[in-house]
């Protein structure tokens, strides 16, 4: 699947509906991810994000649209036969087992995947790597600090050896050296091929990670681009920006 200028595309979302009874939580969202690339997907609070998220994962049926991975079209498939493709999301709030080790929660994760035992040890060992996480390996996920765990849960979606990784505010409650820890491990698992999706309200790391953002409201996108056009927007502006920079004081 091509996109107008030629980029390949992995995702392709279209006219996506999905109604909460009367509320329409997503109003025929319409949105491409490229192979390879980190898209931000950001708005204000209750514009759809993590509907669409739960949406392309298959947590949740759409009322109507199409979605396609890689070609082919995936509505009504099951989040495990989309992690099997290769669909992986994280939570916005964390899922770890508090009461089993740091290790335990990276091998438990991909253990239906049916990969051997020293395959698993050895993907857990790399994912704890890459988030610096080696020296807890031990620890119980429930001795984590907060911003560890999100750590941890990106580790543990990297154990499922995801082809599109779908990421709900990675940032929220992490302080800037994990968070600077996580941007290092995004960026290094993305230049090694794998497309992200991510969903932050944290603009100045968004503008670090991504190449181009969506930015939707009421279940609709309504610009996209590269950060610095959509950021200036004036509708985005007055919608987002305006609003949290009077919030802010
Ligand atoms: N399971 C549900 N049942 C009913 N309404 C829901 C459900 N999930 C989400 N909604 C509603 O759908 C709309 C979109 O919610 P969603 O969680 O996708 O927003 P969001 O963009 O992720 O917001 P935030 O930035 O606060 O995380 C909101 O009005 C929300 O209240
Ligand atoms: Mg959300």
């Amino acid at each position: 699947m091509e996109s107008d200028d030629g980029s390949r595309v992995i995702l392709r979302a279209v006219d996506v509906v999905k109604k909460f009874d009367e509320l329409l939580a997503l109003n025929k969202l319409s949105i491409d991810v490229f192979e390879g690339e980190i898209l931000g997907l950001v708005g204000p609070n209750g514009a759809g994000k993590t509907t669409f998220i739960n949406v392309v994962c298959g947590l949740l049926r759409p009322d109507g649209g199409h979605i396609y991975f890689r070609g082919q079209n995936i509505v009504g498939r099951k989040v495990f036969e989309l992690a099997r493709k290769g669909i992986i999301k994280t939570f916005q709030i964390p899922k770890v087992f508090g009461n089993i080790s740091v290790l335990e929660n990276l091998v438990s994760s991909a253990s239906w995947m049916g990969f051997s035992v020293e395959e698993l040890r050895r993907q857990a060992y790399e994912s704890l790597r890459l988030v610096n996480l080696e020296e807890k390996q031990g620890l119980l996920a429930s001795q984590l600090s907060g911003g560890e765990r999100k750590l941890l849960e990106f580790a543990r979606a990297m154990m499922l050896k995801p082809k599109l990784l779908l990421l709900d505010e990675p940032f929220a409650g992490v302080n800037p050296v994990l968070k600077n820890r996580l941007i290092q491990a995004l960026k290094k698992v993305n230049s090694e091929g794998l497309s992200i999706l991510i969903v932050s309200h944290d603009m100045s790391e968004i503008r670090k990670l991504c190449g181009r953002i969506v930015f939707m409201t009421a279940g609709s996108k309504l610009v996209e681009g590269p950060p610095e056009d959509v950021l200036r927007n004036q509708e985005v502006v007055n919608l987002y920006l305006g609003v949290k920079r009077n919030a802010a004081g």
